[in-house]
């Protein structure tokens, strides 16, 4: 079968033939793969920038979850599945997916999920999150950000405000209640006064500037602040000055593959894909065949759609 296949961290995958896979374990299920998203986490695993990339060996398949046709018809979410799900067949493990109705698009899904799943399971748990609460989301406008103000609102935030580096994309995000642009300390302190929780996909300096902005804006009584750390986008690393930690109710933690189980993450699926079958959670997609992924991989990355690709066109 053909496969996107990264042979080098420094070249984009190349369209290959690979072995079939074979199913194994008693909750195997070989599908035909019908779409993938090609989300950042993706290309991390594809670049060897991935923190769990220590752990992988090349040659290897991309692909972190997917959207495939059983042998019997149904409809199946995956995560995982080997030897990845840029392939044109993939061995899932059911109990790492879910069979979705026959009426879900799976472009949509496999654009939206990953990236709905990402402040889902952050904030259901990773945290004890209570309704009615202020959430700041750093790194607003991407495919995660975005759909990270969709699901705050949904589990309860009272209050939910953007920040990125861009006004334009951060007016146009559907449900923010306030914005505020990085690189603005006054802009930020004056939004983020009382800001309960941050929803982080940016890491690096521009992360520990608004931590700064926050935390000088905030009265001494308040309550803690909850940083939730689930991207890098503008860095890998962060220069948190100790006297921001002790000066204040400052609490850092992630959300990501290691501090969450698989069956914890396993378990929110359900509830995610049936919010996306309805309509309320969507990333607007790209869909294209994966026979194309070389040239595509290479094409500048934009953070207002998801490319999808799809192995059987
Ligand atoms: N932990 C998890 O569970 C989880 C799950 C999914 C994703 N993630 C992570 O979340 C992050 C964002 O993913 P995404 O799907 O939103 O990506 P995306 O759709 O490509 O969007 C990228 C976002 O990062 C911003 N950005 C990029 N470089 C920046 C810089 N140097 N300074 C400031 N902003 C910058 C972009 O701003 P513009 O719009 O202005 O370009 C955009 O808001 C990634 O690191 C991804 O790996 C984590």
């Amino acid at each position: 079968m053909r496969a996107a296949v990264v042979t080098s961290y420094d070249e984009p995958p190349h369209y290959r033939d690979v072995p079939e896979p074979r199913a194994g374990g008693e909750h195997d299920l070989v599908v035909d793969v019908l779409a993938a998203g090609l989300h950042p986490r993706v290309r991390m695993q594809a670049d060897g920038s991935h923190y769990t990339s220590a752990r992988e060996h090349l040659p290897l398949v991309p692909g972190i979850d997917g959207v495939g046709r059983a042998p019997g018809g149904d409809l199946w979410y995956f995560l995982g599945g080997a030897p990845g799900s840029m392939a044109e067949r993939a061995v899932i493990d059911t109990r790492r997916g879910i069979a979705l109705p026959e009426t879900a698009d799976p472009v949509a899904v496999a654009a939206t999920l990953n990236c709905a799943i990402a402040s889902w399971l952050a904030l259901r748990r990773r945290i004890t999150f209570a309704r009615g609460s202020t959430v700041m989301v750093v790194g607003a406008t991407g495919g995660t950000g975005r759909m990270a103000v969709r699901v705050a609102h949904h589990l309860g935030a009272g209050r939910v405000i953007a920040v990125g580096r861009d006004a334009a994309r951060l007016a146009a995000i559907p449900g923010a209640t306030g914005t505020a642009l990085l690189g603005d300390p006054a802009g930020l302190t004056r939004a983020g006064r009382d800001v309960d929780v941050v929803l982080d996909f940016l890491w690096g300096p521009p992360a520990v500037a608004t931590m700064a902005a926050l935390l000088a804006g905030r009265d001494p009584g308040a309550g803690p602040l909850t940083w939730i750390n689930l991207g890098e986008m503008a860095g890998a690393e962060a220069a948190v000055p100790a006297g921001l930690l002790r000066s204040s109710r400052l609490r850092l933690i992630g959300s990501g593959q290691g501090s969450l189980t698989g069956a914890e993450t396993a378990a929110e699926v359900p509830a995610v894909a049936a919010l996306i079958a309805d309509g309320t959670f969507a990333v607007p997609a790209s869909p294209v065949p994966l026979r194309d992924v070389e040239r595509t991989w290479t094409r500048p990355a934009d953070s207002r759609s998801r490319i999808v690709f799809l192995p059987g066109a």
